[in-house]
């Protein structure tokens, strides 16, 4: 009998990633985390039957043709690093706990209000939402601040597709995104109350309505894990990812610019425009480079995040 073994380039990206998760899992930890971490992960096993995606609790599939328009000139990071290095301070500083600490949060049913400088005032489901808007799957860049990234296969809809639907008067020149504030659900924001809960974040008109930002409700083909900021979340990948609000459960238009919560919470450290920019150091560390999050390889930080192409005349 024949058996064809495919090569590598014949499977597609996204499928590629999440069957080999948990059989791999246990070596980006013990590289990623060091001997200390590996203590804390605990013994071998559990690894039969983590090869079938239901089972071990995935998100529920959210299946979304790939604009391939927009190609990373990266490999995508694999679905358990994406998925198990996480920055969500509601739940946890540290990025490793937080899937954990994230699990049992109720993130449906999920409501999500539109105010402000708008036709029509709306409250939602977001599942209505999600069926209302065209999905579709884009693997873009994703820098973080901290100089570490990663490259995701994100799903959802242009966040101008959104803006068209709720209609924004011409008075509104920003719009201003709201996390929930849940103290008593999400640990995070109980143990660090001198952070100014909850999260937000804006963005100018301009750059909402900017080709690249994305509404996201999923990634890998499936609904957005809780870690990742279920059920909703914004996706600005020319920016730094603290501008990526997670968990989103309200869109305001405003006519001033927004405070957002680390201009708030560090001044002197995080802007409002937060821009991927290799020639601007943090006041801590250089923003010239970065490490890639799966094999610790350190590569250049692009203008833009590699996205000026589309951006840069925003800024001019
Ligand atoms: N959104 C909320 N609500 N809370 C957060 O702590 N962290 C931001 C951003 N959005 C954050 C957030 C930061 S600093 C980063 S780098 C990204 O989310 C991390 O997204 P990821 O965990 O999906 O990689």
């Amino acid at each position: 009998m024949l058996i064809r073994v495919p090569k590598g380039w014949q499977i597609p990206e996204r499928e590629a990633t999440p069957e080999s998760v948990y059989l791999e899992r246990r070596r980006f930890l013990g590289r990623a985390l060091g001997v200390a971490g590996l203590a804390a992960v605990g013994g071998t096993g559990c690894l039969q039957g983590a090869l079938d995606p239901q089972a071990r609790g995935f998100p529920a599939k959210l299946d979304a043709p790939r604009n391939s328009k927009f190609r990373p000139q990266r490999r995508i990071t694999r679905y358990d690093i994406a998925t198990g290095y996480n920055n969500f301070y509601e739940f946890s500083l540290d990025k490793q706990a937080v899937a954990r600490l994230a699990r049992d949060f109720k993130f449906r049913p999920w409501q999500v209000e539109v105010k402000g400088l708008v036709e029509k005032p709306l409250k939602f489901d977001v599942d209505d939402l999600i069926r209302r808007m065209k999905l579709e799957e884009r693997v873009y860049r994703f820098r973080c601040v901290e100089a570490w990234s990663m490259v995701i296969p994100w799903v959802g809809f242009p966040m101008k597709q959104f803006i068209d639907w709720v209609k924004p008067t011409s008075r509104a020149r920003f719009v201003r995104m709201v996390t929930f504030n849940r103290p008593s659900e999400a640990p995070g924001q109980r143990s660090q109350p001198h952070y100014p809960w909850p999260y937000f974040e804006g963005l100018t008109m301009e750059e909402a309505t900017n080709e690249l930002a994305m509404v996201v409700v999923g990634m890998y083909g499936r609904a957005l894990p809780n870690q990742n900021g279920a059920p909703i979340r914004l996706i600005v990948p020319w920016k730094y990812g603290f501008k990526s609000i997670k968990s989103i459960v309200r869109f305001e238009f405003v006519r001033n610019r927004p405070p957002t919560f680390w201009n708030q919470a560090v001044p002197n450290e995080y802007g409002f425009v937060a821009n991927v920019n290799p020639a601007v150091p943090h006041p801590r560390w250089s923003q010239a480079s970065e490490q890639v999050v799966e094999t610790g390889e350190r590569i250049p930080t692009l203008p833009f995040n590699g996205y000026q192409d589309y951006v840069a005349d925003l800024y001019s």
